[in-house]
């Protein structure tokens, strides 16, 4: 599909297909988490719009909370080594917590916030991700929901950015080589 955004090669995903998938997400989860009072947390900033949509969705009572975590850039990339920039409001011991992230692309981000948090003892951890690009994946995470996997492009919109841009786009779109190419 094409778009009118002179920075977008393609829609990938549109705003009705997401709102589609999340509505199926979301029936999904309200039924695994029946009688219980999940906790969903959202890895700031990308994953907001997918949180903010997805709890809409999912009509067991929960709460949410936000992490905010940056990397240890390039030298400790392979180790996915994560610094948090903003931890949790409340401790997570004794609950059932859901990880809504917004991308998995290597998995080191995933596979190292989960360990962190297992370690805290939740009584479940669970996670689930809008996108999945499977090629790209060098760690293994156990991820229980995943919206749509998709290809190594780079993808921008719905919370996604490029640079801190985009992230307002209604559709997952596929960036112009042009804007990241300097
Ligand atoms: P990884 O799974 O540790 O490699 O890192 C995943 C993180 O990289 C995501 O949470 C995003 O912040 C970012 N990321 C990976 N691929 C993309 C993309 O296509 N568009 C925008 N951000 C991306
Ligand atoms: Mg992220």
């Amino acid at each position: 599909m094409k778009s009118n955004h002179p920075d977008v090669a393609e829609i990938l995903i549109s705003a009705n297909a997401l709102h589609k998938r999340v509505e199926a997400l979301g029936e999904e989860i309200t039924a695994a988490y029946a009688g219980q009072e999940p906790l969903l947390l959202a890895v700031l900033k990308g994953s907001v719009v997918f949180m903010a949509d997805l709890m809409r969705q999912i009509s067991v009572p929960h709460a949410i909370d936000f992490m905010a975590v940056s990397s240890y850039g390039a030298a400790t990339e392979s180790s996915g080594v994560v610094r948090i920039l903003k931890d949790l409001d409340e401790p997570i011991e004794g609950k059932d917590v859901l990880i809504v992230e917004d991308i998995i692309d290597s998995g080191h981000t995933l596979a190292y916030l989960r360990g962190l948090l297992l370690a805290r003892n939740p009584a479940s951890l669970r996670i689930v991700t809008l996108l999945s690009k499977p090629s790209r994946r060098e760690v293994d995470v156990p991820v229980d929901w995943v919206g749509f996997e998709i290809p190594d492009k780079f993808v921008i919109g719905y919370g996604l950015d490029f640079d801190e841009y985009y992230r307002d786009l209604p559709y997952i779109g596929v960036l112009k080589e042009h804007v990241y190419g300097d």
